[in-house]
């Protein structure tokens, strides 16, 4: 069933681009997103005034990368609960909400309760689920499906870019629905989006064997540490996740910028950080302003592991690593820098000779609150 791979999570890792694609298959057709499960709902998407993302765990991490490029494309306020937080904070439902779940497994019992009081508060409710038929798009008024095939790994990596890929879809439709970006710059996203796939691949081939050197290297630490800033603050998350899930290592992402309000106290000599660097190209402040960041902490003695486009220099006078990532729009950089952070955890779960696919405590999808 592994397919000739050392275990389900090598696979699916492996089956990274083939999510994507697959998501992005017969929603795209020259330019134009057109999600056909979303069909009728114009007049809805038209009137909406704020989403409400609610989702546990990676699925919630998925939910906070898609957060700004929704807002960017389709001018709504999109918020991001974690499902078992959303019921007792005495949300602010109106009929102009509309409650977006992401769910690999659509059986989280706390998501599938976060849907329900949505609904009964009178919430329209939207479904990203990756398995055909389960309860949650079943309980939701529109479900779109994510295209990443079985996830059988507890942690979860190739649901994590289908369900980006999905949020990307939705919010270019709902874009092309309420009028807020023109042809042109939908058809220039589609473009970045449908390169994914390949990029990914890349990544896989050029930078595995450096990733899984680091992994062996770094395999008796005891934190590591991961910043990142705008879409790659959620990847930083999401990678201080899948090291905590995998490697039983304490790890923490931040905000890059929220360094210097706290975290910086963290940095002693020999210590681990993996730095998302935004590409130069998007915001050559917010570039800037990372490259400071690794200065910061380089200064007091942390090992700084940089993951930062192809080209990218800036960061070689202080990363005492680089992984590199191939040139994507912005929007487009997390599906690429999550993909060396998932392998390094993998590596790093074997390395220490633990069991990848079932880490200790975990269950695939949790079916009690
Ligand atoms: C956790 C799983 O219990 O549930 C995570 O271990 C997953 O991998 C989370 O991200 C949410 O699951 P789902 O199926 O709702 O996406």
């Amino acid at each position: 069933e592994k397919g000739g791979w050392s275990s389900f999570m090598a696979k699916e890792i492996n089956e990274e681009p083939e999510a994507v694609l697959n998501t992005t298959l017969g929603r795209v057709h020259e330019g134009v997103v057109d999600i056909d499960e979303l069909a009728g709902l114009d007049e809805l998407f038209a009137r909406i005034d704020r989403i409400v993302v609610v989702a546990s765990g990676t699925a919630a991490y998925a939910g906070q990368v898609g957060k700004y490029a929704v807002e960017r494309w389709a001018r709504v306020p999109v918020e991001v609960q974690l499902s078992h937080e959303f019921r007792y904070s005495d949300p602010i439902i109106t009929p102009e909400t509309l409650v977006v779940s992401i769910s690999q497994s659509g059986e989280t019992m706390d998501t599938l309760l976060a849907v329900k009081y949505a609904a009964e508060h009178g919430a329209k409710t939207l479904s990203i689920c990756n398995t055909q038929g389960a309860t949650i798009p079943r309980e939701s008024d529109a479900v779109v499906y994510t295209h990443a095939g079985p996830e059988v790994a507890v942690a979860s990596t190739k649901a994590f870019v289908a369900q980006i890929t999905a949020l990307y879809l939705f919010g270019l439709h709902l874009a092309r629905v309420r009028g807020t970006l023109d042809a042109d710059a939908i058809a220039a996203q589609t473009e970045e989006l449908l390169a994914v796939p390949a990029k990914i691949r890349q990544i896989l081939e050029t930078e595995t064997a450096e990733v899984a050197r680091l992994a062996h290297w770094m395999a008796d630490s005891r934190a590591i540490l991961f910043l990142g800033r705008h879409v790659g603050y959620p990847i930083a998350l999401e990678g201080a996740l899948k090291l905590k899930e995998l490697a039983y290592i304490h790890a923490e992402g931040f905000a890059a910028g929220e360094l210097k309000h706290g975290p910086i106290a963290l940095i002693e000599p020999g210590q681990p950080v993996f730095v998302v660097v935004p590409s130069p190209r998007g915001s050559e402040t917010m570039h800037s302003k990372v490259v400071s960041n690794i200065q910061e902490i380089r200064a007091r003695g942390a090992r700084v592991i940089a993951i930062a486009e192809t080209g990218d220099v800036a960061v070689l006078p202080f990363a005492d690593e680089v992984i590199r990532i191939p040139l994507a729009a912005p929007f487009f950089e997390p599906l690429l820098a999550v993909i060396p952070l998932q392998v390094f955890a993998m590596e790093l779960s074997s390395a220490k000779g633990l069991d990848v696919d079932q880490p200790r405590n975990l269950a695939k999808s949790v079916t009690v609150e």
